[in-house]
Formats: structure tokens, sequence, C-alpha cells
């Protein structure tokens, strides 16, 4: 086997290689959609339990594996067991998503020193090691964390939905808000850095909530701590390529690709794949940007947007993904579908 040969496809392309068939894998690719994850998840008592057990989070990662022949791992945990790590509440209602503890309403904020926040998160770096192992050299594993707004966001409000309260906090207390994101900065630049040191092949920064900022608070939230977000994880000695996925962003897309120090772009299901190619540096790697919704409808709707996917990126080193996280009334038969899709199989 050429060297080539063992580098795997997705590494291929995030080192700026346009394939004849693009790698593939998906957002939140093991989940509820799985009925073998549905039933795996009843052996934690907590949703935060099963991310800190490597056992069960090593088995999440492998179901998606077996069905399908995806390019990607993704390490199984969640962007908020960075705040849990800080000290602040978090716990997950069923049906409902996660809580924390509002900061919105405390007068002064305390958290744990932000340098040491990655050690309590020893199980999560156990679990990069195990599926790394676990993993066949051609598929990539991903290391991932929320952007500093985005797990702000849900410190600040104590749980997803509207925003409104976020951007009224950042208002009211701007000063308050930049020492929060110094904060998550140095925790989640220690919490990736020891995501590589333990095996992962590269890492995805979601930034979920940078949908409706002005393009100053976008400037001062999103894009200013990302950017110091990415040269502390290079700092930390991180060489690995970094995908930055900034959902919502919509015509912001293009200072985000220029400013924070991504590799390669995630793009959004609403985002044009033209606007997207205008707006990044020349060759920049683009990955996406499927609806999620054609995954629960399959048939034609489903083969149509796929192929409209593949073409629109044909040009460029592209990464197929959705625009956003399966939802859990996809069938993995539309998913097996899709992967047999881009692979030219179907
Ligand atoms: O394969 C994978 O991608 C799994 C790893 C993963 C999870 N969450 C597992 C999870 C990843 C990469 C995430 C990221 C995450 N978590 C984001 C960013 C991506 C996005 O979708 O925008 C966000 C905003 C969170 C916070 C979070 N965690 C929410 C809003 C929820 C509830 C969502 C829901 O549908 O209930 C979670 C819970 C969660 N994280 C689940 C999974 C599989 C479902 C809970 C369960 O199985 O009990």
């Amino acid at each position: 086997m050429s060297d080539r040969e063992n580098v795997p496809a997705l590494l291929r392309v995030l080192n700026g290689e346009a394939l004849e068939r693009p790698p593939i894998w998906i957002m939140r690719q093991a989940g509820r959609y799985l009925p073998e994850y549905r039933e795996l998840r009843t052996r934690a008592k907590s949703f935060l339990e099963f991310c800190y057990s490597p056992a069960l989070a090593t088995e999440a990662v492998m179901q998606p594996l077996r069905r399908f022949p995806l390019d990607a791992a993704i390490l199984f945990s969640d962007i908020l067991v960075v705040p849990d790590a800080l000290g602040r509440k978090v716990w997950f209602v069923e049906g409902e998503g996660p809580r924390l503890e509002p900061l919105i309403g405390e007068e002064t904020w305390r958290f744990g020193e932000p340098e040491k926040a990655a050690q309590k998160l020893a199980p999560v770096y156990e679990a990069v090691e195990r599926i790394k192992a676990a993993i066949p050299k051609d598929i990539a594993l991903i290391g991932f964390a929320g952007a500093p707004w985005t797990v702000a966001t849900y410190m600040l409000q104590g749980r997803g939905g509207d925003k409104d309260d976020a951007r009224l906090e950042f208002y009211r207390r701007p000063e308050d808000v930049d020492a929060l994101l110094e904060t998550l900065v140095e925790a989640t630049a220690q919490h990736l850095a020891a995501q590589v040191k333990a095996g992962a092949d590269c890492l995805q920064i979601f930034e979920s909530w940078a949908e409706g900022l002005p393009p100053q608070m976008f400037q001062r939230v999103v894009i200013t701590p990302t950017r110091k977000l990415i040269s502390r994880v290079r700092e930390l000695g991180v060489d690995v390529p970094i995908i930055g996925f900034p959902r919502g962003a919509g015509a912001q897309i293009g200072a985000y690709a220029h400013q924070t120090g991504i590799t390669a772009l995630g793009v959004d299901t609403q985002t044009p794949a033209i606007e997207a190619l205008e707006a990044a540096p020349q060759g920049m790697p683009l990955q996406g940007n499927l609806d999620p919704l054609t995954l629960v409808i399959g048939g034609k709707a489903l083969e149509d947007a796929a192929q409209d996917v593949l073409i629109a990126f044909k040009e460029t080193p592209h990464i197929f993904n959705l625009g956003h996280g399966i939802t859990p009334q996809a069938t993995p038969e539309n998913v097996e579908k899709l992967v047999r899709i881009v692979k030219g199989e179907a």
C-alpha cells in the first residue's frame, strides 16, 4: 500500500485535496435514530454518566460504524461537559434537553480554574483512546467541543431554545460575558488538546448558536473567542486540522472563515454552496450541507437533495455531511441509502 492509501480520505480532504467521491460522516451519527443506541442508553442512569463511561461511549461510537461505511468516527460526548468540568451543574431532562443553573440572575459569576477543568474529564480522554484503538486505520477520529459563545449561551440561560436572554445579558454585562468567554477559551483549549493527545485525528468546533447576532457582537462573541481558542490550541502543540461549524452565521461566514484560523468550514443547510465557496478563502475545504429532514423522508427527495449537494461542491475539497444534526425521526435505512449514493453505489 502506498502512504496515500493509509491516510483516511477525510484527512486528505482536510489537507486540501478534492476527491472524486467525497468522504462522508453524519453530525450526531451516534444517537436516538438507532434502536441499538436507545437500548444502550438505558444502561446509564443519566446522560452525563453515559458520556463519562468510556465503555458505553466507545460502544455508541461503534454502532453507526457497524451499520454504514462511514469515513469518520466522532467521539461520543457532549459540548456541555466543559461547563460541568468548570463546576456548573448540568443535567438532561428527558424529551426536553439540557439544563444548567443559569448565570443570569447570579450577581457574581464563579467558575473552577479553567486550566484544571480538563483534569476532571479524564474519562472522556480514556474513551478517545479506546475508540482510536477500536476503529479501522482508514477511518478518521474527530474530537470536538462547543465554541465559547454557544456554550456560554447554555451557561447564561440554563437551557437552549430562544437565545434572546443570552444576548440581553451581553448588553447588560459585556465585561462579565467577555470574562466568561475567556474562561471557556482556556478550558476548551485544554479539552481539545487532551483529545488530540489521546488520539483524535482532527477537531470540530460546534458554534451551534451563531444565529441572530449583529456584526459587532458576532465579532466580539464568536470570531474573537474562536480565534483565541484556535491559537491557544496551537500553542498547546496541536497541529491537526480544525473544522469550524458556525450554524446560522449567514452573511458572516466569510468573516468567520477568514479570521478564526479554522482549516475547514462547516456549511449549514440554509447556506447556498456557491455563497460558501465565494465567502471562504480560496481552496478551503467545505463540509455539508444536506437537509437532515431528507433522512426522515427518503425516496426521491433524498436522492435529489444528495445529488444537488454532490454537484454543488464538486469543484472543491468537500466532506459530505448534513447541514445540522440528524434527527431522531431519521431512519437507518435512509442513512444507508445516503451513504450508497455518496459512494456512487446507488
Ligand atoms: O455522534 C455524535 O455526534 C454524538 C456526539 C454528540 C452529542 N452531542 C451527543 C448527544 C455531539 C457532537 C453533540 C454536540 C452538541 N450537544 C451540540 C452541538 C451540535 C448541535 O446539534 O448543534 C449541542 C448544542 C449540544 C447540547 C445538547 N446535548 C442538546 C441541545 C441536547 C438535546 C438534544 C436532543 O435532541 O435531545 C443534548 C443531548 C445529546 N447529546 C444527545 C446525544 C446523542 C441526546 C440525549 C440522549 O440520548 O439521551
